[in-house]
């Protein structure tokens, strides 16, 4: 039987690295979706293919994987889930990605829970949200060397959420329709910005754990501002935020100019969301984003309006 699902890319707002160390966290699923098409094929090889990212490769008992086009980056998460998931059945999947790839943005996480979430429609397995996200994180950790749940637990569920020191989900309240823009570049390996902050937890761990400590109050307190809309609050905690992250290591020049640009267009708030390193900035100008984008474009940089998405991943019946 023919099967489809979409899971949604991520921003953090608060606490992205300290999440690592126990910290909380706060995300929201945005407006923009992978999705996963899957097929019979009565080849005997499994193809899997995606026109907008320009993908193409097929795996097959006798050759092993071919990559025919593109890079491999997101299609090891695919593969893996695969090797977990999905029996030898020679198969058709097509990818379709509305989330800049490699930009922070939880494009991996999406396809990661889209893909495990149309072979269970596929193999006609009884299935839950809390299965989807768990078995998505074991894929990443399998890809990656080392991540949060953060990524797949937002993809899989949506909306905007807490995530507690005990790796406890809430959703939370928070008004942030028309208040984000993201602008983004290509960004470094997520497994390597997770080492290279441990490398400097290594030799300062003194300073680095007050850092951590210092991003969980920042992110506590966000959870208070986005439940009371206290916006001036909320920003300057961003930036509070952001000042942390530089100190851990994770900014860029290019980072940095995509984040003081946005405050000079009128950001309450900005800072980097996700690994850092390269990828992406949030800025928080509530009803004003036109112009935050508007200004990061004349300076050459990718930007885009990211709406809170309330779906998480959607399995089509
Ligand atoms: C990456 O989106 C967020 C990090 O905190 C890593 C992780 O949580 O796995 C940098």
């Amino acid at each position: 039987m023919d099967s489809m699902a979409s899971a949604p890319g991520k921003a953090i707002l608060f606490g992205e690295h300290a999440v690592v160390y126990d910290k909380p966290a706060i995300a929201l699923a945005i407006n923009k979706r992978a999705t996963i098409t899957i097929k019979e094929s009565h080849k005997d090889y499994t193809s899997i293919k995606s026109d907008n990212i320009g993908l193409e490769a097929i795996i097959s008992p006798e050759t092993g994987l071919k990559l025919k086009k593109g890079e491999i980056g997101i299609l090891n998460y695919i593969l893996k889930a695969l090797e977990f998931y999905h029996d030898s059945k020679p198969i058709k999947i097509k990818l379709e990605i509305e989330i800049p790839i490699g930009a922070g943005l939880g494009s991996s996480a999406a396809v990661t829970v889209a893909t495990i979430a149309a072979l269970d429609k596929y193999h006609k397995r009884k299935t839950t949200l809390p299965s989807i996200a768990k078995r998505a994180h074991k894929v990443e950790l399998e890809v990656q060397g080392a991540a949060s749940p953060l990524d797949t637990s937002i993809s899989t569920h949506g909306g905007l959420i807490y995530l507690n020191e005990e790796k406890k989900i809430d959703q939370i309240k928070g008004d942030l329709k028309d208040s984000l823009v993201i602008g983004y570049t290509q960004s470094e390996d997520t497994a390597k910005m997770v080492k290279l902050v441990k490398e400097r937890m290594e030799r300062h761990p003194t300073i680095i754990n007050h850092i951590m400590d210092a991003i969980a109050h920042t992110t506590k307190k966000a959870k208070k501002a986005l439940e009371t809309n206290d916006k001036e609050c909320l920003g300057e905690l961003m930036n509070i935020n952001q000042g942390l992250l530089d100190a851990i290591g994770v900014n860029t020049r290019s980072l940095s100019d995509m984040i003081y640009t946005s405050r000079e267009a009128g950001a309450l708030g900005s800072k980097i969301t996700g690994a850092g390193g390269g990828g992406s900035i949030i800025a928080y100008s509530p009803n004003r984003t036109r112009k935050i984008i508007e200004t990061l474009k004349r300076k050459g940089y990718n930007a885009m309006k990211a709406d809170p998405s309330k779906k998480g991943v959607i399995i089509e019946h």
